[in-house]
């Protein structure tokens, strides 16, 4: 028994358990047995079933069913059948619904807080102070959106019937962000939570029947992973929201690969924290803290490698060794305790095995000198120091309480290493230097930077990755995009083609008999392929002939193969970040010159599109090219970002940033349209591009490098490989160094470019083989492909008191 002396002596805390009965009466309400909740009615709990256990105990909490492909069908088919109702209620009613849900999610507040850590062992000081407020919150904000959306989305429409699949992590917040834009923006919901904790969702279920949502709207199916793979292949849903792991989400990358569905994929990270010489080391230990021990180091974007200027690495390594002494892992359920348990045994062996590889790399371990409870799954707080930057620990995600430090010694050094990595999710910067902090931020390759803070999240700031960390956003106006899309009757449905074509050929023919009638031979024009600012000769040393509308021979053009399209990938790599620098009013400037040079050659230009498309159709091509490189040299200055007011002591800025380098596939028709709106919007927000043009009707492409010359664009970022669309479009999609392909060609090409893809994940945007009015772009068009040529980096900075 200890006595009031031992403990104003040692100041220990003693227990101070939250109070489980609650919990464990909900669940002895339902037998500790769950079935699956479909069209708004649970099933009985089926044959095929699991347990779901405690991490803390390593005891079962209740039986949970296996929903297979029968009952994936059905969930689909009620969230199909309510679709059309939930949009057609209109925004005001579907804000009215989010609402009831943020409130009741409030008013049993600490029933779920209980409920996920008794079901995942985080410490109930998270579940309830973090969470669950972010879960009620987000669902505030959305009804916000649902609300709103007439109004501010205006032309865009639900995208269907979306399967969700989150991971295991933050049970209910990414329920939360999941289904809260889904629903807000009229779209229907099948949602598989992770095996390990179902708990929070299951009784998510029932506030959707205490709300009376109308039945089919949300739908949640337990199960493993092969509930999920019978998610993404359904053929009834229109859209893949993955949370999870990189290999899982590459594994659906590629099995939705030409489906046409949408996907959204939040993956893995490896984020740094970085700490400059002039930091509050103070702030910093606490913020590693929050970084890496908060849910025991099992957060996507956790600050997993500090990277410390070298001076101040002693001096930071002391203290945290101090803080870490003081951390206290134990029962979840204890409001005193800041660490709890790991997720599952195989988690943990995760885990262990990836520390023991740290050693065995040489690097040094650091962990407190006591030891954690041993029923149940715990894992101590761990610091690797003396860590090479390719080491094992130092690349790969470990997903619990592990953090590497590495040192630096100049900004530059910094951020080389901070981008060292795979992945882009988040990062962190400590420094009161505000000048050296908005110097690094943009240079860092992550969806979320965070200035002297790490680990904060809110419903109005979009959250997402770089590279391998997945695309999409979740939260912020940024994250609708991902549950809309652009109603018809805004874009004609397909593609003009080759139709009419015919009727054009004369001009061709005629172009054909004023050289032959002029008394010299026409000087021959050798297209070649353009690359760096330069005309080169294709490495295959092959051309492929061009014909004109009536299938005459009218020229030839360069036949680029793989190793073309890798230097034109070299190239475009080597400007973008002079590119990304350059100002949008540089940028803009350089457009509007394009416009110039382009009109100053219109009547050039026009002949050369009629021996493909017909007279009046090319002048009119011409003077739609300008127009629009006129709309994407407006738009360079103007496709801004917005500050979201984030609650706390900060405004979060949401930049739109470029992604890099664009592999552009364009149409066949129209030649000159079709490049020009993919290539302007790319390189007006910053990218550089490597453009395969049109098959059929090249030339107009070739002639267009004179322009480009002329129109001081610098060297590298407008690259132009002809050649066979179908040949080339496979090496960019596969190419690493390819942030994005765009690709506008045949169903089983744009298959093969998202499978391809999966590689880095690049970002793509394909049209499966159904075509667009390339004539017909209006302005939403025009914002479409601002938003594919974009990524959003939220930088969160501290502001007033
Ligand atoms: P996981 O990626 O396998 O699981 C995430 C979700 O995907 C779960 O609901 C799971 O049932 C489902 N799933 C699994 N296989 C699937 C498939 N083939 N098709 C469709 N859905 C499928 O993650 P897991 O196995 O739980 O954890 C493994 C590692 O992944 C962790 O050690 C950690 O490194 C990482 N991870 C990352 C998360 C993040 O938020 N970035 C979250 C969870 C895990």
């Amino acid at each position: 028994m200890t006595s009031i002396p031992d403990i104003f002596g040692t100041m220990a805390y003693g227990p101070a358990p939250e109070g489980v009965a609650p919990a464990h009466a909900w669940l002895d309400r339902h037998g500790r047995r769950f079935g699956l909740f479909i069209a708004g009615e649970w099933t009985p709990a089926g044959d095929d079933t699991f347990e779901t256990l405690n991490p803390a105990t390593g005891r079962p909490l209740a039986r949970l069913t296996q929903a297979g492909p029968a009952e994936v069908d059905r969930a689909v088919e009620a969230a199909r059948a309510a679709q059309p109702g939930w949009w057609a209620i209109g925004g005001h009613a579907r804000a009215r619904y989010l609402y009831a849900l943020a409130r009741q999610v409030q008013k049993h507040s600490r029933l779920f807080a209980v409920l996920e850590s008794l079901d995942n062992g985080k410490p109930i000081r998270e579940s309830r102070d973090i969470d669950v407020p972010l879960v009620a919150r987000h669902f505030y904000h959305h009804a916000g959106w649902a609300q709103l959306m007439a109004r501010e989305l205006p032309g865009r429409e639900p995208v269907g019937v979306v399967g969700q699949i989150i991971p295991w992590n933050f049970p209910l917040l990414m329920l939360a962000w999941k289904i809260a834009p889904a629903l807000a923006m009229g779209n229907t919901v099948v949602l598989k939570p992770a095996e390990f904790t179902s708990l929070t969702a299951l009784r998510f279920a029932e506030l959707c029947q205490e709300v009376e949502l109308p039945a089919g709207v949300v739908n949640i199916l337990t199960g493993d992973g092969r509930t999920g793979e019978a998610m993404v292949a359904h053929p009834g849903v229109d859209k893949i929201a993955f949370t999870g792991s990189t290999e899982v989400g590459r594994i659906i990358r590629t099995a939705t690969a030409g489906s046409g569905k949408r996907l959204s994929l939040e993956l893995g990270g490896k984020s740094p924290f970085i700490v400059f010489p002039d930091a509050d080391l103070d702030s910093v230990v606490e913020g590693v803290v929050d970084a890496i021990w908060f849910n025991q180091g099992q957060v996507c974007c956790a600050g997993s490698r500090i990277l410390v200027q070298e001076g101040t690495a002693e001096r930071l390594v002391a203290k945290l060794k101090a803080r870490m002494e003081a951390l206290r892992v134990g029962d979840p359920l204890d409001k005193a305790v800041d660490m709890g348990a790991i997720v599952a045994p195989v988690q943990l062996r995760r885990i262990q095995d990836l520390v023991r590889r740290g050693e065995e790399e040489g690097a040094e371990l650091w962990q407190p000198s006591w030891g954690c409870p041993r029923d149940g799954w715990f894992f101590p707080p761990t610091l690797f120091t003396g860590v090479e930057p390719a080491a094992t620990i130092a690349q790969v995600e470990i997903f619990g309480p592990v953090v590497v430090l590495m040192t630096f010694r100049t900004p530059a050094e910094a951020v080389e290493l901070a981008n060292n990595t795979r992945y882009g999710l988040a990062a962190s910067l400590w420094t009161e230097n505000v000048n050296l902090a908005l110097d690094i931020a943009p240079q860092l390759q992550a969806g979320t930077v965070w200035i002297n803070c790490t680990n904060v999240f809110d419903a109005g700031s979009g959250f997402g990755g770089y590279r391998e960390s997945g695309f999409g956003r979740e939260g912020g106006r940024e994250g609708l995009r991902e549950y809309v899309k652009w109603a018809p009757g805004r874009r004609a449905a397909g593609a003009k083609g080759r139709k009419g074509a015919g009727a054009h050929g004369r001009t061709g023919a005629s172009l054909k008999a004023r050289s032959a009638g002029a008394l010299l031979p026409p000087i021959d024009r050798t297209p070649k392929l353009y690359i760096g600012g330069k005309q080169v000769r294709p490495d295959s040393g092959y051309s492929l002939p061009v014909h004109d509308a009536l299938g005459a021979r009218i020229g030839e053009v360069g036949q680029g193969n793989r190793k073309d399209v890798r230097n034109a990938v070299e190239a475009a790599h080597k400007a973008a970040p002079g590119w990304a620098r350059a100002t949008a009013h540089n940028r803009a400037q350089v457009l509007f010159y394009l416009a110039e040079n382009l009109a100053a050659r219109s009547e050039e230009f026009a002949r050369r599109i009629a021996a493909f498309t017909g007279g009046s159709a090319a002048e009119r091509e011409v003077a739609q090219g300008i127009e629009r490189i006129y709309t994407y040299a407006a738009w360079a200055d103007k496709y801004d970002g917005r500050v979201h007011p984030t609650p706390f002591r900060n405004v979060t800025l949401a930049m739109p940033e470029p992604i890099g380098v664009l592999g552009l596939v364009c149409p066949e028709l129209p030649p000159l349209v079709g490049l020009l709106s993919l290539v302007l919007p790319a390189v007006a927000m910053g990218n550089t591009v490597v453009a395969i043009p049109s098959s059929s009707a090249p030339l107009p492409a070739t002639d267009l490098y004179q322009v480009l010359d002329t129109s001081d664009l610098p060297a590298g970022v407008v690259n132009i490989v002809t050649g066979n669309r179908d040949e080339l479009a496979p090496v960019l999609a596969a190419h690493d160094d390819v942030g994005g392909v765009w690709y506008f060609g045949s169903a089983e090409g744009s298959a093969e470019v998202e499978r391809l893809s999966a590689g880095n994940m690049k970002r793509t945007w394909v049209d499966y083989g159904r075509g667009r009015d390339w004539t017909a772009l209006d302005q939403s068009d025009g914002e479409e492909f601002l938003e594919q040529a974009t990524q959003v980096k939220n930088i969160w900075v501290p502001y007033g008191e």
